[in-house]
């Protein structure tokens, strides 16, 4: 069967659409990077490279720059059209972002020359099959600079399979919800994001006993995934923040 909306990460409207209304649309958004920036802080890292992957329209990216002016950045995303947008907000930091077009599968890693001390994902490696997940764990601890920590915030499943299913209907129900307090100048986009996203009901919700390919929503356990970093050699790893569906997920490489 057709995979419904495979090319979504391929349409300027959807990246811009997203870049506007992902704050807004996805549960704990700012919430769960927030907390990202705040264990950097506390880690008291010196000179942060940032690698992000899937870094859509750049705004984790955006974060890390305000907040640590000595830091660079690298972006990786296979999509042209997202990296247009993240290239437009991102114009006034310059050369401290590299941009870098690559699926994850690729060798993407063969374009880094600074080891990055911190690789962070947001709501992109879900979109992996399992192998695929695990080899690109490895890649990051890999790639990673001693002592660096990688972040992985994703939407994943949790403990049982009730309260997982919960977590997807709770996604319809915000989204709805915010019809309500949306501003007027972000009623448009608000509708276009909700076009979307009745694919993505089909996908998870009505369409969830189909088998799931390469590039649909792969939601895993956060408890298997963690199983994976700590055999990989990751330590300290933790699920460091949960609301409802997304899962900070992450792990140190030690000296
Ligand atoms: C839902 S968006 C999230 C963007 C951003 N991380 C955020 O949270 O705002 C997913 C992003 O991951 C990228 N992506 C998905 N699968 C990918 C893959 N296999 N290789 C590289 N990028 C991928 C998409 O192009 C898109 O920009």
């Amino acid at each position: 069967m057709e995979q419904i909306d495979k090319n979504r990460f391929h349409l300027q409207k959807m990246a811009v659409n997203y870049d506007k209304m992902c704050q807004l649309m996805v549960p704990g958004y700012d919430f769960l990077q927030n907390a990202v920036i705040d264990i950097l802080k506390f880690e008291n890292m010196e000179k942060i490279v940032l690698l992000d992957l899937g870094a859509g329209s750049g705004i984790l990216i955006e974060k890390v720059l305000k907040e640590f002016p000595d830091s660079t950045c690298y972006y990786i995303d296979s999509s042209d059209e997202f990296m247009s947008v993240a290239k437009e907000k991102l114009q006034k930091y310059k050369d401290r972002v590299n941009y870098i077009k690559s699926d994850f599968c690729r060798n993407w890693e063969s374009e880094i020359t600074v080891k990055p001390t911190v690789i962070t994902s947001m709501s992109a490696i879900h979109h992996l099959q399992t192998e695929n997940k695990k080899k690109l764990y490895q890649k990051c601890y890999d790639v990673l600079e001693e002592g660096g920590w990688f972040f992985n915030i994703d939407e994943m499943k949790t403990v049982t399979e009730d309260a997982y299913l919960k977590n997807l209907y709770y996604w319809v129900h915000h989204a709805k919800e915010q019809k309500y307090i949306v501003s007027d100048d972000l009623s448009s986009p608000y509708e276009a994001w909700m076009e979307k996203f009745s694919n993505w009901k089909k996908r998870n919700l009505d369409n969830a006993h189909l088998p799931k390919q390469e590039g649909n929503d792969i939601h895993e356990p956060f408890l298997a995934q963690l199983d994976c970093l700590k055999e990989i050699g990751f330590t300290e790893t933790d699920i460091f923040s949960k609301h409802l569906l997304w899962c900070l997920i992450g792990g140190k490489k030690s000296f």
